[in-house]
């Protein structure tokens, strides 16, 4: 079904902007996007054996019926296989494909795919044109956004990578639906922190329609999906590279979320659902530190309740978790930060409150087997 295509601009620094398309069957369109980027190309669709089963033969179809020169570069599935293999693997294609015409990449997946292929596209020949097209709710409302591009090293996540920015993210709402509802759920964490870090009015519309989202051509779907790309790139114009403490809101409940994957050791949790258990947490901090009120942080748990989302984390114990904390920071930015509520709608940057209080936090959360 073909919806009303709803569009945004993402303005990262002083002239410069790209478009967000969000609509249902706009994948459609892509040869037209991809002629209004270059007349004369050869495009390259990087995507996974998952999405690929669903979703590409028609995809290739259109594009060479509209008289396009792609191929496409399969990758394995999985966090696993965000690594140097799978960036060696499509530079090397790029190379093959690689002739006198300009070559474009559409990373066409969720966001392992479009780290990986972003960043292929980031440094082939120093950067070549970026279409992305999610096709994970977490990559629609946020990886595809704002450049990060990346891969992973045995050291630690994302460790390779560069800002990059695309020339067009387009948003085909219809791909959902052949994902599974667990990806969906986990989207949702992500979701639903919009609303908490910016966006009261946001997070009150999610409170009232957050069980109609899983209908993937669903007006509250569409709306929530403009909704969280606002956000975002509103986001990432006034802090692009992450260094102005704005973009940092976006990893609230991330602190917790990274420790409670690493200590359950990423089976028990996937990484939404261990960012809904932190934001609880995250919120939790902050009514302790004085500044959300204990209605607000009902309001929370409720909503991520009602997403089907967990909040208690099994598995682990307060003080592993203060643990995996402390080895991340070392690893990281060298200080323990925390992004705090001071209401819904309203986050900010902190240093870390005391360490009692983040264990009484954990211990609250924490159940045994
Ligand atoms: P993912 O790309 O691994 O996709 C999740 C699963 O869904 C995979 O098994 C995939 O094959 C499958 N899938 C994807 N689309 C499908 C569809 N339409 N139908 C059926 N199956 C489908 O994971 P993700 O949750 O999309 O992204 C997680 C990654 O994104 C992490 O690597 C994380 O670091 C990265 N990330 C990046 C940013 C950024 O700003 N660049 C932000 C957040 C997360
Ligand atoms: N998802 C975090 C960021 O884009 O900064």
């Amino acid at each position: 079904m073909e919806t009303t295509t709803r569009e945004l601009k993402v303005r990262p620094g002083p002239g410069r902007e790209y478009p967000i398309l969000i609509g249902n069957g706009i994948l459609r369109k892509l040869p037209e996007h991809i002629r209004r980027i270059s007349g004369s190309c050869r495009v390259l669709v990087v995507t996974d054996k998952n999405v690929g089963r669903f979703h590409l033969k028609p995809v290739m179809k259109n594009l060479s019926g509209a008289g396009i020169d792609a191929e496409a570069e399969e990758l394995p599935v999985g966090e696993r296989y965000k690594n140097f293999g799978s960036y060696q693997k499509i530079v090397r294609r790029l190379a093959g494909l690689d002739d006198a015409r300009d070559l474009i990449v559409v990373a066409f997946g969720g966001g392992v795919v479009g780290d990986l292929a972003g960043f292929a596209a980031a440094t082939y020949r120093r950067g070549i044109p970026l279409i992305q097209a999610p096709t994970t709710l977490l990559a629609c409302v946020d990886s595809s956004v704002g450049g990060k591009t990346g891969f992973d090293l045995p050291q630690g996540k994302n460790l390779v990578g560069s800002f990059y920015q695309p020339n067009l993210v387009l948003i085909d709402l219809d791909t959902l639906k052949t994902l599974p509802a667990h990806e969906f759920q986990s989207g949702m964490a992500e979701v639903i922190k919009y609303g908490l870090i910016l966006d009261e009015r946001f997070f009150a519309r999610l409170e009232r329609e957050i069980v109609m989202l899983p209908a993937h051509d669903s007006a509250p779907l569409a709306a929530a999906v403009e909704r969280c790309c606002a956000i975002k790139a509103k986001v990432v114009g006034r802090d692009e590279r992450d260094t102005k403490g704005v973009r940092a809101m976006l990893n609230f409940g991330h602190t917790f979320a990274h420790a409670i994957e690493a200590a359950c050791g990423y089976a028990t949790y996937s990484h939404g659902e261990a960012v809904a258990v932190g934001m609880i947490c995250a919120a939790e901090l902050s009514a302790r530190s004085g500044y959300l009120k204990s209605n607000d942080l009902e309001r929370i748990e409720r909503l991520i309740e009602k997403a089907g989302l967990p909040n208690k984390i099994k598995g682990s114990t307060a003080d592993e978790l203060i643990e995996y904390m402390q080895r991340d920071k070392k690893t990281r930015t060298g200080k323990l930060r925390f992004i705090l509520l001071e209401r819904i709608g309203r986050a900010f940057v902190s240093d870390a409150p005391p360490l009692k209080d983040i264990r009484a936090v954990l211990k609250k959360r924490i159940v045994s087997f």
